[in-house]
């Protein structure tokens, strides 16, 4: 008997309840999801929004698209979805004035990304280097393995992987690519394993010493940090007085500029500190939900081991000036 298996790769949502809880989505609000992907996080969002609820959903990869049209079909609420980069995204919104209640964003790739071994984002399978998420894209992580020199290469792998061997791969890396092209991730790994001393290849233990140089060329393909600089204040001004903002990063480089960002919205008096009393005036725009940002349960990276990583952190919008 044959046994027919589903091969879709999967995506679940990290820490979904916990976004569930601080964004508190309610029937006939207008909600954004910034980062679709397979859409867990929006089925969630959309369940609480209701047929009087909008539901906006952004995503740069064609093969988020297709997950939406799914979902837009079982859902009762009204959805839109726009095939561009977040930031491109809401700024449209911006233009059309769109009030927004709920607006999150749950950054990196998604497990269907990862699986799509052809995809080449991940050290674990040998196939093209690829790593973009919107396929229509010119550059490529091939592009960016054999034509940035190695200056470029070494500043990416140590400002986008907090690659401490940074200058040493590169090195190797521009060595090989002198013979001929670096093609493939397999290709990719061999140069990074090959640049690393015994000693220093041991020291990663379970990790893989691929790991952060994929994910430093991974973000200069996609320029994610590009993105999310942009994206904050764009998603921050769409909300009315009480919206709710969250955002799930997956490495520090994310988690740190989320957690400015809100940290200065949340400033009162901006006087010097050697001035007596305020004359700034200057008020609060948000009341930060997550002291420290949110981790997942033991639980939850017992039944998913990607969420492990994910790190959650939320506002909520302020009414200030005329608005209070
Ligand atoms: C971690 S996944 C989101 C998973 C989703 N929350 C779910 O529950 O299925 C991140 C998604 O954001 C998309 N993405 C990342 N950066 C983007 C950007 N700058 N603009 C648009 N989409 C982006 C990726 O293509 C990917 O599908």
């Amino acid at each position: 008997m044959a046994i027919l298996l589903d091969m879709t790769p999967v995506h679940i949502p990290v820490l979904a309840g916990e976004l569930i809880d601080l964004t508190s989505p309610a029937p006939g609000d207008t909600a954004v999801d910034c980062t679709f992907g397979a859409g867990g996080h929006a089925r969630l969002v959309a369940e609480r929004l209701g047929p009087a609820g909008t539901l906006v959903c952004i995503d740069r990869d064609p093969a988020a698209e297709a997950r939406f049209d799914e979902l837009a079909a079982e859902v009762a609420c009204e959805t839109r979805f726009l095939r561009m980069d977040y930031a491109d995204g809401l700024a449209l919104l911006a233009e059309e004035g769109l009030p927004v209640d709920v607006v999150y964003l749950d950054l990196g790739i998604s497990s269907m990304q990862v699986d799509a071994r052809e995809r080449g984002f991940s050290y674990s399978y040998d196939a093209p280097l690829d790593m973009r998420m919107d396929p229509g894209q010119e550059l490529d992580a091939r592009a960016v393995v054999n034509e940035w020199d190695e200056r470029q290469l070494a500043q990416i792998f140590r400002r986008y992987g907090e690659d401490q061997n940074a200058r040493r791969i590169a090195r190797e890396v521009v060595r090989r690519r002198r013979r001929s092209p670096i093609e493939t991730t397999g290709e990719l790994v061999e140069a990074i394993e090959a640049a690393l001393p015994a000693a220093v290849r041991r020291s990663f233990g379970g990790g893989h010493p691929a790991k952060r140089v994929f994910q430093a060329v991974r973000i200069a393909v996609n320029g994610e940090l590009d993105s999310l600089d942009r994206a904050l204040p764009l998603a921050w001004n769409l909300l009315r007085p009480g919206g709710r903002f969250a955002a799930i990063s997956f490495h520090s480089l994310e988690d740190r500029r989320v957690k400015r960002f809100l940290a200065e919205r949340a400033r009162g008096c901006i006087c010097p500190p050697d001035f007596p009393v305020c004359v700034c005036g200057h008020e609060p725009e948000a009341e930060v939900l997550t002291g420290r940002a949110v981790a997942p349960t033991a639980g939850e990276v017992a039944q998913n081991p990607r969420a492990k990583s994910g790190r959650l952190r939320a506002a909520r919008r302020l009414a200030t000036g005329d608005e209070a």
